[in-house]
């Protein structure tokens, strides 16, 4: 499709893509759009081709034809362009709606009836997002700092975002201006922005040495705008502070257990930071009161769920792969007055060697989109928890450890979505499964 221009063709839209886009047939061939809903007949620019399928952007109601009433005016001017968000265009209750059908039909594909399906919890609709990592093009000598667009590499022309906490938002002109300013913006190809609930940080990645003007030119930026300023030349362990703060961490608080967690920017934390708080609170509800029994929380970060936990009188054991982390979880537990009630491990607990403590009456799990990994199985058998809580960021492998769990005599008590990310088509679960034997 790079050199011919974008084939436009009218396309009547049938049904709905798990990712937002709308599906439809031409001359029997699948074709999914963007903005675009189900009973609508739209124009569509055709902008990809792969294996058979067409791949576009609606960009207006086909001539005579009206758009859905389930459509709303996306709150942000960069859609349906900017890669960023899938459901902009879709009325709220309606987006709801469809993650809800996306979880029931996955779980029904595997013949897992949930006994319970709990309404879906939201938080912020907009301004939610504490993470991101943006792409930084140079364009005709135009520096441009964004989000992918859609369907393509390119870097999307944005001046703000709706769904960026508002720090972020004011930051992305700013920040084009810094890149400009630098002696080789084409040297850096992205930067990534973390935020914990009073600080902001940024980390440039960087394939060419900075020179000591272009680090002053950082280290001016990181006063002006009050924010952490990292550069990274390679991996991770490449990252320093450029920044004079004190602290290389972030915080966030949770105020329903009296914790506080540090992290630094390139840890995995919860990217939406209100709906994770309904999510810890859900998730130890299901455990109910402290009964002597130890929990074990698999794919533990920083310690999350784990501190929540333990602050509730629980004894946790948190299991995680990135040592990084669990240095973290160890010094949260500290200083959250709790090392006494929870012990961290390295693991790679996809890894068929990898062994756990002996037992353990509760699960709580909350593996990375992969899902849980092949070794469910076996700890069901050799644990034998009374409860496992489950927290999922995709429905399909969701369903498949839930088809796992049901076949070891586990029943899905209740299962619902927790709207974490608003307006994208990301999907995230909690279900809570119980031993029916
Ligand atoms: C969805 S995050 C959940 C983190 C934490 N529960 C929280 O709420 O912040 C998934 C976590 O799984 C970890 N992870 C990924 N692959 C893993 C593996 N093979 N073994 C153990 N942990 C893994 C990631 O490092 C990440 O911290």
């Amino acid at each position: 499709m790079s050199k011919r221009a974008p084939r436009e063709i009218e396309l009547c839209v049938t049904d709905l893509m798990p990712d937002g886009t709308g599906v439809g047939q031409l001359d029997e061939r699948v074709v999914q759009a963007k903005n675009a809903l189900p009973g609508e007949l739209v124009s569509v620019k055709v902008l990809k081709r792969r294996r058979g399928i067409w791949y576009g952007e609606a960009s207006a109601p086909a001539a005579r034809a009206g758009w859905s009433s389930a459509r709303i005016a996306p709150a942000c001017g960069y859609f349906p362009r900017c890669g960023g968000c899938a459901m902009q265009h879709i009325d709220y209750a309606e987006q709801l709606a469809l993650k809800q059908q996306q979880l029931t039909r996955a779980l029904a594909a595997v013949g897992v009836e949930p006994e319970n399906i709990n309404s879906p919890v939201q938080g912020p609709k907009l301004r939610y997002r504490t993470k991101a990592r943006l792409g930084v093009r140079v364009v005709g000598g135009e520096v441009l700092v964004g989000f992918r667009e859609t369907l393509s590499n390119r870097v999307a022309r944005m001046e703000s975002c709706e769904t960026l906490i508002g720090e972020f938002s004011v930051l992305l002109k700013p920040l084009r201006q810094l890149i400009s300013s630098l002696s080789d913006p084409t040297r850096i190809p992205q930067i990534e922005l973390a935020a914990g609930d009073h600080e902001q940080a940024i980390i440039v990645r960087h394939l060419e040495l900075l020179t000591e003007p272009d680090e002053e030119l950082l280290r001016e930026f990181a006063i002006r705008h009050d924010i952490r300023v990292f550069t990274q030349s390679a991996g991770y362990d490449s990252v320093r502070m450029l920044s004079r703060h004190a602290s290389r961490y972030l915080g966030y608080a949770n105020v329903d257990y009296g914790l506080y967690y540090q992290f630094l920017p390139w840890d995995f934390t919860q990217v939406n930071l209100a709906v994770n708080r309904l999510l810890v609170r859900s998730a130890l509800a299901e455990f109910g009161r402290p009964d002597g029994g130890r929990v074990f929380d698999l794919f533990c970060g920083i310690g999350n769920f784990s501190l929540a936990a333990a602050s509730l009188g629980w004894s946790v054991t948190g299991y995680e792969a990135a040592a990084e982390s669990i240095d973290r979880a160890v010094m949260n537990a500290e200083r959250n007055g709790l090392s006494g009630r929870c012990e961290f491990q390295v693991a790679d607990l996809y890894d068929p060697g990898c062994e756990l403590a002996e037992s353990a009456d509760y699960l709580l799990l909350d593996p990375p989109r992969s899902g849980a990994g092949p070794n469910l199985a076996t700890w069901l058998d050799s644990l034998r928890p009374r409860k496992v809580v489950y927290v999922s960021c995709q429905p399909a492998s969701f369903a498949a450890d839930a088809a796992v769990l049901q076949e070891k005599g586990y029943l899905l008590e209740r299962v619902g979505v927790f709207d974490m990310f608003p307006n994208t088509a990301h999907i995230e679960t909690l279900g809570s499964f119980s031993r029916s034997w």
